[in-house]
């Protein structure tokens, strides 16, 4: 991925020293190694990823740049070895799409969304799906659910293939869909 990219994802996540943010499929770490740079000395990215070779890679650039509030999770995104509500911010870049199939990549959504804390954020950016992602977060009671073109400097071979980004934000209660299952077991 580009810098520009990368750069551009790292705006829109508005990190802040003290998060405690999860790059969803991180490969090789970017942007979650620039993200670390901006919410130290307090907070901490955890890169997780299919891939341990990738994750090697990404462990390996963190240390060159001297950061000790990053780590690596060898992990399928389908099942996340968090508890709820564990990160102020979730964030996935051009990953998504590589799960096969739309229950899948609900799945994928909702596993995000459950290691949110409330009020935290969740990024999506991709190049396929995201009408998809957009659709099942308003499902799950999401807020400020918003979808977007990046522009221009983000296609990937031309305006036929641009990258958007989806965002929303976890109500402060917790979805609507668990607060309605706890209601109604309760
Ligand atoms: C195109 S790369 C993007 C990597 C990184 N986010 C970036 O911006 O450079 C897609 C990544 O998704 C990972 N991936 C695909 N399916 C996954 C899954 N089910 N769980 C975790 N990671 C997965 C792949 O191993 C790969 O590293």
């Amino acid at each position: 991925m580009g810098r520009a990219a990368t750069d551009a994802l790292v705006e829109y996540a508005r990190p802040q020293a003290g998060m405690q943010v999860l790059d969803l499929a991180a490969g090789t770490g970017e942007p979650g190694i620039t993200l670390a740079q901006r919410v130290r000395p307090a907070g901490h990215v955890t890169a997780l990823d299919l891939s341990q070779e990738l994750l090697d890679i990404a462990a390996q650039r963190a240390g060159q740049r001297g950061l000790t509030n990053f780590s690596t999770q060898q992990a399928d995104a389908h099942s996340l070895p968090f508890p709820d509500n564990s990160f102020d911010l979730v964030l996935s870049n051009i990953a998504i799409h590589n799960v096969k199939g739309k229950v899948a990549r609900d799945k994928v959504i909702e596993e995000a969304v459950r290691v949110l804390r409330p009020g935290g954020r969740l990024l999506i950016a991709d190049m396929r799906g995201t009408s998809q992602y957009r659709d099942r977060l308003v499902q799950l009671g999401m807020t400020d659910v918003m979808r977007k073109n990046l522009g221009w400097r983000l296609w990937w071979s031309g305006p036929w293939l641009p990258t958007r980004l989806v965002t929303a934000t976890k109500p402060p209660m917790g979805p609507i869909t668990t607060r309605a299952a706890l209601i109604a077991t309760s």
